[in-house]
């Protein structure tokens, strides 16, 4: 673990220029390791699919293709099985977003939507504008593409827009082709951009004419505090990515997008040249799911599982860890972000947590330029409440050893100062 292995490659020099920048997934590659079963993955945001009824799941699946052989089996539309489409409708009005079904795209997960958005807007050296830190898959889709990623931090309360507002006015009007942002339990950082952020954040991409995507797999697996509008709710303008991965099943490979009439005929045309239409067998089965089992309920199952595994890992890490390091509580979602000391690098530390039994992914690999160094994410959505206070146990272990160094060092720093104001 740990040691990349070097293969030669008699291609290297004939690829794409574009293909330069793009690295692999930290999480990815983390998968041998975290399927080790002595070692506890703190790293992978996999949802918790045994909650999902899969005698259900198979039985509709069956009946899908026996009853609708020839859609099922059949190229679908681009833009997707219209009763899917009717679903989505039903689930973005119930959290306040009103839309006609023509008005959406089924895409093979919100990662395809991403790569599908990054193909339409981005010219090599055109700056996007992301939370920092930010999903990495989005650092994956659009670096294809080649753009600068400007980061803007975060705090408690979300995206700091008053950051953004310096930002914008440097940059001036359509000087970002867009801002990318993940305001539900963001990920990786956990935190909520607050109502107050969600509308000044409006106002500053309506001054500066510049398109909001909005990102939102999260927003149903709250577990306290008030629903928070989608931006989508409260601008029309606002590009919205959807899931069906966290409220059913990834495996499935189901998101949506919805976006101003002229930017859907671009996602449709990118959509069309990159697989011609949405796996029809999957879409059948998910519009059952939907229309025909008591999938509320499952969810509501799944949010608490979540909740419970949040509490055990927030629990655990009050009581392990030590009070050099800072972490967010959220509210909903799968991750808690973690930063230590900046001395520490949380990429060079995980072959010893690996030792340890305990794995996370390191801070970098949510920014797009070496930052986050110190810091790691930590997913409480896969293990179970035991295994994840075990997890942090081991973790505070390995971080013990690093910041023991750490305070003699202080220590030491903190006598030569004595020293010399004595002299
Ligand atoms: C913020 C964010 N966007 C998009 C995705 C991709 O999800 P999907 O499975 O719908 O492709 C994820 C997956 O973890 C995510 O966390």
């Amino acid at each position: 673990m740990g040691t990349a292995r070097v293969v030669f490659d008699r291609w290297e020099g004939r690829y794409a220029a574009r293909m330069a920048d793009v690295r692999s997934s930290a999480v990815r590659d983390l998968f041998g390791a975290a399927t080790r079963s002595d070692v506890i993955s703190l790293s992978g945001g996999m949802p918790e699919i045994s909650r999902v009824p899969a005698d259900v799941v198979a039985r509709i699946a069956a009946a899908g293709v026996r009853e609708d052989a020839r859609e099922a089996l059949q190229y679908g539309s681009s833009e997707g099985r219209p009763g899917l489409r009717e679903v989505i409708v039903e689930l973005m009005a119930e959290i306040g977003v009103r839309l006609k079904a023509e008005q959406i795209i089924v895409t093979a997960g919100a990662q395809q939507a991403l790569d599908l958005l990054a193909k339409v807007f981005i010219d090599p050296g055109d700056i996007v504008i992301t939370e920092g830190p930010t999903y990495l898959g989005a650092l994956q889709a659009f670096s294809a593409y080649q753009p600068k990623v400007i980061c803007i931090p975060m705090d408690a309360e979300g995206m700091r827009v008053d950051v953004l507002e310096e930002q914008l006015r440097e940059l001036g009007p359509r000087g970002a082709k867009f801002i990318y942002t993940i305001p539900n339990f963001q990920n990786p950082a956990g935190v909520t951009l607050s109502a107050q952020r969600r509308r000044r954040l409006l106002e500053l991409a309506r001054e500066y004419d510049i398109p909001v995507i909005e990102d939102d797999p999260y927003g149903r697996l709250r577990f306290e505090g008030g629903h928070l509008k989608p931006l989508r709710a409260l601008d029309d303008e606002v590009i919205y990515l959807g899931t069906f991965s966290k409220i059913f099943a990834p495996g499935l490979r189901l998101g949506w997008v919805t976006a101003p009439r002229p930017i859907m005929a671009k996602i449709l045309l990118a959509k069309q040249a990159a697989d011609l239409c949405g796996s029809a067998y999957a879409q059948v089965t998910a519009e059952r799911y939907f229309t025909r089992t008591r999938w509320r309920k499952v969810l509501q199952d799944l949010v608490r599982t979540y909740s419970e595994r949040r509490d055990a890992m927030v629990e655990a890490l009050h009581e392990h860890l030590p009070p050099e390091v800072r972490f967010t509580r959220p509210e909903g979602g799968f991750f808690v972000w973690a930063e230590l000391p900046a001395f520490i690098d949380t990429k060079s530390l995980l072959a010893e947590a690996v030792e340890h039994g305990v794995t996370y992914t390191p801070g970098d690999a949510f920014y797009p330029d070496g930052r986050g160094k110190n810091c790691m994410r930590l997913a409480f959505c896969y293990a179970s409440p035991d295994d994840l206070r075990e997890g942090i146990r081991r973790l505070a272990e390995v971080l013990e050893d690093r910041l023991e160094l750490y305070r003699a060092f202080q220590m030491a720093g903190h006598f030569s100062e004595e020293v010399r104001s004595a002299s």
